[in-house]
């Protein structure tokens, strides 16, 4: 059993890889599997939330009673983001979100050629969901931004700058980078007053924990 501790909030939460197109067949995107983001959609959902979950490419099936968008790439995350910002309580962006798009995609397929000459991708940067989110935290806190962080390296530290690069008051930092489709995962989470572990756990376990910390945090605030 779940207390009810998000009751009548709405919560925006983004999940999986992103896929940048080369053409209308191929794609660069990541190892993401999605599994994490839906597992805090279901603890959510299940702390009583109204819960939107703009999803990129997974295998996974919506959690029961979540409305699920899905999307490609980053633009289109960005966009579904944007579009569902307003009255939002909580954003929490999980997705593993790729930092570039092809800048010079093909809106045919491209064509092997004979004389063995390969095709040249150019790169541009793609905005940043989360950071773009946090700048439009209103006076009463809302949204309340989470972001998460796979370092592979140094994670207190990094986690703890990234917190205040992307100005968010929770980062989730996954330790090592194993996490990516695993059932597992360790996290740290990282706000004003320094970082806390929780232990190795199933995802949705470490879920309905962070979901727990949220809105305990949110209680602090005179703003819940
Ligand atoms: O900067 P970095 O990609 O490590 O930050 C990760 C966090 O930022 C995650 O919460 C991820 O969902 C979010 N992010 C985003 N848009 C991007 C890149 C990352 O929302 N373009």
């Amino acid at each position: 059993f779940q207390p009810k501790v998000l009751a009548g909030k709405r919560v925006l939460i983004t999940a999986g890889p992103t896929f940048e197109a080369i053409d209308p067949v191929r794609g660069i995107t990541n190892l993401s599997s999605g599994k994490m983001g839906y597992a805090v959609a279901r603890a959510a959902r299940e702390a009583g939330a109204e819960v939107t979950l703009i999803s990129g490419p997974t295998a996974l099936d919506a959690p029961f009673g979540v409305q699920r968008l899905n999307v490609q790439s980053a633009r289109q995350m960005h966009d579904a983001v944007m579009a569902q910002l307003d009255g939002q309580h909580v954003f929490i962006a999980v997705a593993a979100v790729a930092d570039w798009r092809v800048l010079n995609s093909s809106e045919q397929k491209m064509k092997k050629q004979a004389d063995g000459s390969v095709p040249e991708l150019k790169f541009e940067q793609n905005p940043d969901i989360l950071a773009a989110v946090a700048a439009r935290t209103n006076l009463s806190g809302h949204p309340y931004c989470v972001g998460f962080a796979a370092e592979s390296e140094n994670l207190i530290e990094f986690g703890a700058s990234k917190r205040e690069k992307k100005g968010i008051p929770l980062l989730v930092g996954n330790i090592g980078h194993h996490t990516f489709g695993q059932d597992d995962n360790t996290i740290i989470l990282f706000d004003e007053n320094g970082h806390t572990v929780l232990p190795r756990a199933g995802k949705l376990n470490l879920a309905r924990q962070l979901i727990s910390e949220i809105s305990k945090r949110l209680a602090q605030t005179s703003l819940f």
